[in-house]
């Protein structure tokens, strides 16, 4: 049984039908003082899928908490984590001291609670394998790369792929090298949550179709400020693809504002720029970790 959330509902039932699996939508209540009631279904088989893409997640932390405790209170064995987008991976160390490594954290409390967690191109910087972030027996990250490639060749014949941080690189060429298609990366400077300094490669991007690759957008700025550089090089359009769109505020007018074209996303987190479903590549990590229970990756 897979149990889906109401946040992520569409995408949970997709991924059901994807795997083969019967999907039930579990009850949220949010109490005016912001506690949540969490309703499952009174009986569960031993095992059972939960799916639920951890964009905007404190709330949805302690969601996931009261239903995995209530699942296994309710007999169920075998408790697997589908988070397509998985929260917290970006504070991967002490950058002073005293500050949380929300990373490790958060991945031990996940580990606690669930036996596999599978999700799509974590924010892996400083450590490079999900198991390290996540000491699970079994925690398996798949990539889009795959899927946005042959998404980009559809709509545009040889555009020049930008990374906007060294971060980026290892998607961008992942995305390039399928793709055929140029890569180049910026450096890029954070001097606030809203406020970057980008400074573009040594490429010539007039008359290029550029566009901007990057795993997570979050406020818009990295992307914005990389968009604006590009036009001002010469660069007749820029467009944006994202694995994970988080797009608060007002990220896509700003984009908009820079430039920017088109901002596409897969569904790993819902929003309205979203044009890459992950259902199927979703439903094949499910079903592969069935087949092979024992690994990390
Ligand atoms: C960090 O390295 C990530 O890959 C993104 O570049 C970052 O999270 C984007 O944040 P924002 O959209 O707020 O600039």
């Amino acid at each position: 049984m897979l149990l889906a959330f109401p946040d992520y509902a569409l995408q949970s039932q997709a991924l059901a039908a994807a795997a083969g699996l019967r999907c039930h939508i579990v009850d949220v209540h949010r109490f005016p003082d912001g506690e949540s009631r969490v309703k499952l279904p009174a009986a569960l088989p031993a095992e059972v899928v939960f799916c639920r893409s951890l964009d905007d997640p404190n709330a949805k932390l302690i969601e996931l908490l009261l239903a995995a405790a209530t699942a296994r209170e309710l007999g169920a064995m075998q408790l697997t984590l589908v988070a397509p987008y998985l929260c917290y991976m970006r504070q991967d160390a002490a950058f002073s001291p005293g500050e949380a490594v929300s990373q490790s954290i958060i991945g031990r409390f996940l580990a606690a609670h669930f036996d596999r967690i599978i999700t799509v191109d974590p924010h892996l910087h400083r450590v490079d394998e999900l198991c390290v972030a996540i000491p699970s027996a079994s925690a398996l990250a798949l990539s889009a790369a795959p899927l946005v490639a042959d998404f980009l060749k559809t709509r545009l014949r040889s555009p020049l792929l930008m990374g906007p941080d060294s971060e980026s690189r290892r998607w961008v060429e992942a995305i390039a090298d399928r793709a055929g298609f140029g890569a180049a990366v910026c450096t890029k400077t954070r001097l606030g949550d809203q406020s970057v300094t980008i400074v573009l490669p040594d490429v010539d991007l007039s008359g290029r179709q550029v566009v901007l690759v990057d795993d997570v957008a979050s406020t818009g700025a990295t992307l914005a400020r990389t968009a604006e550089q590009c036009r001002e090089r010469g660069a007749t359009r820029v467009d944006v693809m994202v694995t994970h769109g988080l797009f608060v505020g007002d990220a896509i007018p700003a984009l908009k504002r820079a430039g920017v074209s088109e901002v596409w996303s897969t569904d790993s987190v819902a929003h309205s720029t979203n044009v890459i479903p992950l259902a199927k590549l979703l439903a094949e990590g499910l079903l592969a970790r069935s087949r092979s229970p024992a690994h990390g990756a």
